[in-house]
């Protein structure tokens, strides 16, 4: 049975580590490159940190399975055992444009349950953290449960690049839904737009894709304070695959999914 204070203890132990490394980073040269296009970028501090995380992993737990972003576990089809999933630097645009807002995400399922969830702002030193059932903290401190709110007073965060084409919903709808809201943001980096919505700075959170190490800690945080986490379409997340995200407090959820998004 996985000792899970054990691992705890490492991971907070490692973050802190890893970011001593993306801190000292901010002196040398990045060597940064195109993936999939021109505008998603990986950079050295992304593969190392990746790197860093799976040697630690695997040196204390050699049965953990582990899909990081950057390659390591892309092969992985099942969710049984101890699954580490690990996004090493999530927001790298920011990461390279702006050195801030960007976070280190790691979330830990066995037999596909969220036990571990950690989302650390390296920047602000901000660590976001949550065990399923046991509670959910900033920085050690409770953070309280999600408060109701409605479209008219809410902020939803929103990158406005899903305003122009998607293939999931269609856009006018999404453009009544910014119409209506209070505000609309965009912070370029997912795991802390979920810990935005799990604190209270965000009201929902719309994307049409992320993949699973970019929400695998979130959906943890924002379920632990009583909001939901789904697809656009109000349907369960795959943790092994890319999904549309939608995620809010509960009542705004169905207002938003109900009003906007299925209309
Ligand atoms: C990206 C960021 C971004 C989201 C993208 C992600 P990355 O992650 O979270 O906010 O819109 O879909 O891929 O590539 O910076 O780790
Ligand atoms: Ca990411
Ligand atoms: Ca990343």
């Amino acid at each position: 049975m996985a000792n899970w204070e054990q691992i705890d203890t490492y991971v907070r132990q490692w973050l802190k580590e890893a970011r001593n490394r993306i801190m000292e980073s901010f002196k040398k040269t990045l060597e940064v490159q195109s993936k999939s296009d021109r505008n998603d970028l990986v950079t050295n501090i992304d593969k190392e940190t990746e790197q860093f995380f799976v040697q630690n992993i695997l040196q204390y737990f050699p049965e953990h399975q582990i899909i990081g972003e950057e390659g390591h576990g892309d092969e992985i089809e099942k969710t049984e055992g101890v699954l580490w999933i690990i996004d090493p630097i999530d927001g790298t645009v920011n990461f390279v444009h702006q050195q801030r807002n960007f976070a280190i995400s790691i979330g830990i399922y066995e037999n596909g349950v969220g036990k571990l969830g950690y989302i650390y702002d390296v920047v602000l030193d901000e660590l976001y953290f949550v065990e399923p059932g046991k509670g959910a903290y900033l920085n050690g401190a409770p953070i309280p449960k999600l408060t109701n709110t409605k479209v008219m007073d809410a902020i939803i965060g929103i990158n406005s690049s899903w305003l122009i084409s998607n293939r999931h919903i269609p856009i006018e709808n999404l453009h009544e839904l910014v119409r209506d809201s209070r505000a609309t943001r965009s912070l370029g980096a997912a795991s802390l737009e979920f810990a935005y919505v799990a604190t209270g700075r965000l009201d929902a959170y719309i994307a049409m894709r992320l993949s699973p190490w970019d929400f695998a800690a979130g959906r943890l945080l924002v379920e632990e304070l009583g909001g939901k986490v789904t697809t656009v379409k109000g349907e369960n997340l795959n943790i092994l695959e890319s999904n549309t995200v939608f995620v809010s407090t509960k009542c705004l959820h169905e207002e938003i999914l109900n009003q906007y998004l299925l209309k």
